[in-house]
C-alpha cells in the first residue's frame, strides 16, 4: 500500500521566464487555481495524505501562503528545498528521511490528468507492494517524452527518455509508483550526457530485475502538458470548457478532503474565509450548503 507520495516541484523553469523569474511555475494559474493544486489533487485522490513537497530553494515562503501545512485539508504537507535541480531521481534522495521504510508515489509538479476512472485507476496502483509502476498515455509526440514499447501483453520491453527515432507512441507520464528499494536505486545512478540523473534509468532498474509494470490511461482520459507556456494556456483552455460547462470544478481540495470526510463543514467556512469573496469560495460554499 502507498501511502506517501512527493511533488516534485522545483526546476528553473527556464521555458517559462520572464513570467518564473519572480514565481515558481507550480504556483502560475491554470484556468482557476495555482498549478500544484492538480497534482496535490492526484495524490489526494490516490487517498494519499502523506505528502512531501520539493521546492526551489528561496521559494519555500510561496507555498506556504497558499499550502501551509496540510492541517486545512486533512492531509500532511511538508517541504524540501532544492538547492539545484540535478534529474527527477533527487527527489527520492532529497526525499530519503520522508519515505523512510515505506513505498512511495512521485507526480511532477506539472503534470495534469483528469479522467473519468482516474481515481479508480489511482486508488489501484497504491496497491503496489514490489516493484514499480509506470503510467502510459498516448500522444502525437512521443519525442517530447520518456517513451515506452510494451508487448501484447501489456509487459515494458524498451524505455528510453526523448528517442530521436520512433519506437512507440506510448509517453511515460510524470506519475509514478516504487517500493522503498527506491531510495537506494537512486543514490546507484550516474548522471547522464545531460549532466541529469534520470528517471528512465531509474525505471530500466526495476526493469532490469523483472519488477517494473505498466498502467494505461486511455483515450478518455487526458494528460496534459504544462511545459511551456502554450501549453499552460492551452490546459487552462481544457479545465475552464469542463468547469463552465459542468459546473464542477477540478482540482478543488478541499472538495476531495470534504468528501473524503478528511475535513468537515467548519473547515470548508474557514477555507471560504481564507480565499475570500471569489468563485472558487462561492464553490465550496455550494458544497455545504
Ligand atoms: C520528464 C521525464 C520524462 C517524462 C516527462 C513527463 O521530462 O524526464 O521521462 O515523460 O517528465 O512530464 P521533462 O519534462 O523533464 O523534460
Amino acid at each position: 500500500m502507498i501511502k506517501k507520495g512527493i511533488i516534485l516541484a522545483g526546476g528553473k523553469g527556464t521555458r517559462m521566464s520572464p513570467l518564473t523569474k519572480a514565481v515558481n511555475k507550480q504556483l502560475l494559474p491554470i484556468y482557476d487555481k495555482p498549478l500544484i493544486f492538480y497534482p496535490l489533487s492526484i495524490l489526494m485522490l490516490a487517498n494519499i495524505r502523506d505528502i512531501l513537497i520539493i521546492v526551489n530553494k528561496g521559494q519555500l515562503s510561496q507555498y506556504k501562503k497558499i499550502l501551509p501545512d496540510g492541517k486545512n485539508l486533512g492531509i500532511k504537507i511538508t517541504y524540501k528545498e532544492q538547492i539545484y535541480p540535478r534529474g527527477l531521481p533527487e527527489a527520492f534522495i532529497i526525499g530519503e528521511k520522508f519515505i523512510n521504510k515505506d513505498n512511495v508515489a512521485l507526480i511532477l509538479g506539472d503534470n495534469f490528468f483528469y479522467g473519468q476512472s482516474l481515481t479508480d485507476q489511482l486508488q489501484k496502483n497504491t496497491k503496489l507492494k514490489k516493484g514499480a509502476r509506470i503510467v502510459l498515455h498516448k500522444v502525437n509526440k512521443p519525442e517530447l517524452y520518456g517513451v515506452a514499447k510494451v508487448n501484447y501483453k501489456n509487459k515494458v520491453t524498451l524505455i528510453k527518455e526523448k528517442p530521436r527515432k520512433y519506437i512507440s507512441d506510448l509517453a511515460i507520464t510524470g506519475l509514478y509508483f516504487f517500493d522503498n528499494s527506491v531510495v537506494k536505486f537512486a543514490k546507484e545512478l550516474k548522471p547522464s550526457k545531460r549532466g541529469e540523473l534520470e528517471i528512465v534509468d531509474l525505471i530500466n532498474k526495476y526493469k532490469k530485475r523483472n519488477k517494473l509494470s505498466a498502467d494505461l490511461i486511455g483515450r478518455g482520459g487526458a494528460w496534459l502538458d504544462t511545459g511551456s507556456i502554450e501549453d499552460f494556456y492551452k490546459t487552462s483552455a481544457f479545465v475552464s470548457a469542463i468547469e463552465n460547462r459542468q459546473g464542477f470544478k477540478i482540482a478543488c481540495l478541499e472538495e476531495i478532503a470534504f468528501k473524503n470526510k478528511w475535513i468537515n463543514k467548519n473547515q470548508l467556512k474557514n477555507a471560504v474565509n481564507f480565499y475570500g469573496n471569489c468563485d472558487y469560495s462561492n464553490y465550496l460554499k455550494k458544497i455545504y450548503r
